[in-house]
């Protein structure tokens, strides 16, 4: 099978920026926007232009200033959305209006309290506007996740007809598991009249810690182009990480999926999202947490001592970090702490090995960690280098 490229649809500044705390202002999201540039993805999806006036602002400054990237504007299939995001996206090269409406039983009935055949005759609607002003019109059929299959292939199809260059379809709730939505991708690719013209989207959300797989099972389907954000950032328990897809599709070549990104500016990126929004990274995040190339345990520390794929399946030079860690606890052997006084300039016999390490058991006992400083002061007070 040839290589199939996988375009990344990047919605830090849209569905991460909706996170209650993290909102940017007009310069926070040009450098992040510059940041994505650099960092090889495809569209950025700037944010929701009738949304607010400072989002407006945004979306018109990134499209000016960006060069080659696709900027996208989200509107709802509402009239005024669409023409609010087409006068932002004026000085795009590349513009997007990103459109769309629920489909689901609980949308169609609860916040909509319409019918099927009206929402398809919004959907057709939304589209028609949204292409009279560019070429590009992605559509997303909110709510697709838990949509029954059949219809969503019929408001897909009058998307296609209707002028769509993109289809989204978004497990909103993070309801599917990925055996599920990856059938779904696939009855679409099935079962759909002119699919082959249109770039098939995932947008999965992490309710149940599933949007990284239901993602990737989507791309194995045939869907095109993967949305997410930095740090996986997003409504309730966020969106699908662009460092995970991004890491798989790499760590795997025999999925033939390939996209643009620029892995080693991966951690530059995932620190500069989470200082901006003013959201932590927990420490065992994937990929781009503080842990997430550093080892404590003793048995793991001498393998990786020994080689280290025997505990590390990524280079962290691969995502711009400099080096493992062998992080010294009370969990930690002989091995790593040989390892790290050699690091700091000892270079002990087998029996003043011993004698650290029994004083070293005694300091990390009491200290969550023990770092190189407190090795200094062990290796003096136990007089070792006499
Ligand atoms: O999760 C979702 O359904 C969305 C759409 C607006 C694309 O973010
Ligand atoms: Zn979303």
């Amino acid at each position: 099978m040839s290589v199939q490229k996988i375009q990344i649809f990047d919605t830090t500044l849209r569905d991460g920026e909706q996170v209650p705390g993290c909102k940017l202002n007009v310069d926070e999201k040009l450098v992040i926007a510059r940041q994505l540039e650099l960092l090889g993805v495809d569209v950025i999806e700037a944010g929701f232009p009738v949304s607010s006036p400072g989002d407006f602002e945004a979306v018109k400054a990134i499209a000016a200033q960006t060069k080659e990237i696709t900027v996208c504007g989200l509107s709802r299939a509402v009239e005024q959305d669409i023409l609010t995001a087409a006068e932002a996206l004026t000085h795009a090269k590349r513009p997007r209006i990103h459109t769309g409406i629920g489909t689901s039983e609980s949308h169609i009935n609860f916040k909509l309290r319409t019918t099927q055949e009206k929402v398809l005759e919004r959907a057709v609607e939304a589209v028609r506007l949204a292409k009279r002003f560019v070429e590009d019109v992605e559509f997303y059929a909110e709510d697709a996740g838990r949509t029954d299959n059949t219809f969503l292939a019929r408001v897909c199809e009058a998307a296609i007809k209707a002028g769509a260059t993109v289809l989204n379809i978004p497990d909103t709730t993070g309801y599917c598991l990925p055996d599920e939505y990856g059938a779904k991708i696939k009855y679409l690719v099935d079962n759909v009249r002119g699919i082959e013209r249109v770039t098939l989207s995932t947008h999965c959300h992490n309710d149940l810690g599933l949007a990284t797989a239901n993602s990737i099972a989507g791309a194995i389907n045939g869907a095109r182009q993967i949305e997410c954000t930095i740090n996986g950032v997003g409504e309730r328990a966020g969106n699908t990480a662009l460092e995970e897809v991004v890491m798989i599709m790499r760590q795997h070549p025999y999925l033939n999926l390939q996209t643009n990104v620029n892995s080693k500016l991966l951690s530059e990126a995932s620190a500069m999202v989470s200082h901006m929004m003013r959201m932590p990274v927990q420490p065992n995040k994937a990929i781009v947490g503080a842990n997430a190339f550093s080892h404590s345990s003793g048995i793991h520390q001498d393998g990786v001592i020994k080689h280290r794929e025997t505990y590390e399946i990524i280079d962290p030079r691969d995502v711009g970090v400099l080096d493992s860690s062998i992080v010294l606890t009370a969990r930690s052997g002989r091995a790593a702490l040989a390892f790290r006084l050699q690091k700091i300039g000892y270079n002990f016999d087998k029996s003043t090995l011993d004698k650290a390490y029994a004083s070293f058991l005694e300091v990390a006992d009491r200290a969550k960690e023990v770092h190189d400083k407190d090795l200094h002061v062990l290796v003096e007070k136990e007089n070792l280098l006499v």
